[in-house]
């Protein structure tokens, strides 16, 4: 019988790393790359999924990046679930992890950021200043570092995903930006590694999120206005117990541009607070 986890091979240098990529390069074979946080969930492994059905190699990476966190509070309280993580992307095959250190990504006198504009300049780039900077800084990094043929991103952070395509097309970075669709709980929620946080009375409310907005996209595409009924749907988000809504809009899946009726393409996003901890989630509209 297999071992139930085999050993998975795991560097924490730039060095390392390459000379790994680089022979499996020298071997003809495409890579992938799956960066993450950590914290892993089935969200994740969707993503290594993907990886695995389009290139020989996958590498998932995992780095909690201190500059894509606007409170220092909620950078020390990010779920740490490392020995989980590790036997998670053993067991679905991943090929090698890289987990660098602060300090060999971001040495001594680390100067430079990546910033994209317009993308940047709505939902969470308002309610979350400088987080898509340290994204797309840390994101640019680990394209370069690894050279990957592909890299995967999931819609749950979609504007994230806007962001990072933008970045490697605009640097000229030739990895391929893949999309993967959100994973959800069989009530909805979408997986997150923020839900490790919630309560369990939070984690009852929490899936009022998804189906709110389920309800708000299906008046969208029946062709309402657009201001009705999102201030319906921000008022029963409150009602459904979510302290602070931060944003509920219907934008353009391309551009991020505001819209005032569905038209194809239409996403409807939202992000709201049960507690101290914020949720994100969007669905295409139609
Ligand atoms: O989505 C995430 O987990 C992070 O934002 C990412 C893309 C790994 C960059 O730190």
């Amino acid at each position: 019988m297999p071992p139930k986890h085999r050993e998975l091979a795991t560097v924490d240098s730039i060095g390392d790393l390459r000379t790994t990529v680089a022979a499996w390069r020298g071997a003809g074979q495409k890579i992938a790359l799956v960066p993450t946080m950590g914290a892993l969930h089935d969200g994740h492994l969707a993503l290594v999924r993907a990886a695995q059905a389009d290139c020989e190699r996958v590498v998932a990476t995992i780095f909690v990046n201190p500059l894509q966190f606007n409170a220092q509070a909620d950078l020390d309280s990010y779920p740490a679930t490392w020995e989980r993580d590790v036997a998670l992307l053993s067991e679905i095959g991943t090929d090698l992890l890289y987990a660098p250190r602060p300090a060999e990504m971001y040495p001594e006198g680390f100067a430079t950021k990546v910033s994209v504009s317009k993308l940047t300049e709505c939902l969470c780039g308002v309610a979350r200043p400088g987080h898509f900077e340290g994204v797309a800084t840390v994101v640019a990094k680990l394209l370069l570092q690894a050279a990957p043929d592909a890299a995967y991103f999931g819609e749950k952070d979609y504007q994230q995903l806007l962001v990072v395509r933008r970045m490697a097309r605009d640097l000229d970075i030739p990895t391929r930006i893949e999309a993967v669709a959100t994973v959800r709980e069989p009530d909805g929620l979408a997986l997150s590694s923020r839900n490790f946080k919630l309560s369990a009375e939070q984690r009852r409310r929490a899936p009022h999120l998804c189906r709110i907005m389920r309800e708000v996209a299906a008046e969208l595409a029946a062709g309402a206005a657009a201001r009705p009924s999102l201030d319906q749907g921000t008022r029963a988000l409150r009602h459904a117990g979510f302290d602070r809504i931060d944003y509920l809009e219907m934008r353009d899946g391309t551009a991020l541009g505001v819209l005032q009726r569905a038209e194809p393409g239409a996403r409807l996003f939202a992000a709201a607070w049960l507690g101290d901890t914020r949720l994100i989630d969007n669905i295409s509209v139609v």
